[in-house]
C-alpha cells in the first residue's frame, strides 16, 4: 500500500469529470486500498479518486469515531433526495478552510462495493453530506465553489500564500 499525493485547490485536475469503473480489476482494488490509507493518514473522513489524480468514480469514506468503518462506493449514483441541511464542510484538497454548504438532508445512493456487489444505502446527516461532497469531486466540483465569488477569491489567495510559506520552509 502507499500514501497518494492529494491535489490541492486550485488545480485544474480537480475539475475533471471522473469516468465509471468498468471492471473491478487488481488496479481498482489497489486504488481502493491506497485511497483508504491516504484518507486515514490525512485524518480525513472522505476521499474521492479525483483528489488523488485518478479520474475514476471511486470514493472511500469513514465517519466513525474509531476509524474502523470503511465505506467504499464505486460508481455511486444518488437515486433520490429529501430535505435540506447545512453543515460546515472541509476538504483535504482545501486545507484549513471550513464553510457552510447546503445539501440534501437524506439521500438514497446506489453503488458497487469493493467486491463488486451492488448495494443501496439510505444516508442522513453527516454521512449524507459526505457522500454528496465526494460525488461532487467525481463530477469535478470542489465544495468552495458553492461559496460567493468573493469568498472563493479570498480562499485561493490564502491557499497560495500557505503553499508559498511551505515552499520557503522546505527550502531553508
Ligand atoms: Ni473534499
Amino acid at each position: 500500500m502507499s500514501i497518494l499525493n492529494i491535489l490541492q485547490h486550485p488545480d485544474d485536475r480537480l475539475h475533471i469529470s471522473a469516468k465509471p469503473i468498468k471492471e473491478l480489476d487488481a488496479v481498482t482494488h489497489q486504488l481502493v486500498k491506497d485511497m483508504a490509507e491516504t484518507m486515514y493518514s490525512a485524518s480525513g473522513i472522505g476521499l474521492a479518486a479525483t483528489q488523488v489524480n485518478v479520474p475514476k468514480r471511486v470514493i472511500v469514506i469513514d465517519i466513525s469515531e474509531a476509524r474502523d468503518d470503511l465505506l467504499v462506493l464505486i460508481n455511486p449514483e444518488i437515486q433520490s433526495r429529501e430535505g435540506t441541511v447545512v453543515f460546515e464542510e472541509g476538504c483535504l484538497s482545501v486545507p484549513g478552510v471550513y464553510d457552510r454548504v447546503e445539501r440534501s438532508e437524506q439521500i438514497m445512493v446506489q453503488a458497487l462495493s469493493a467486491e463488486g456487489d451492488e448495494f443501496k444505502l439510505e444516508a442522513t446527516g453527516l454521512l449524507s453530506v459526505c457522500i454528496q461532497h465526494e460525488i461532487d469531486h467525481l463530477d469535478g466540483k470542489v465544495f468552495v465553489e458553492y461559496l460567493s465569488r468573493l469568498k472563493q477569491d479570498r480562499i485561493i489567495k490564502k491557499l497560495k500564500k500557505n503553499q508559498k510559506g511551505l515552499d520557503q520552509r522546505g527550502s531553508s
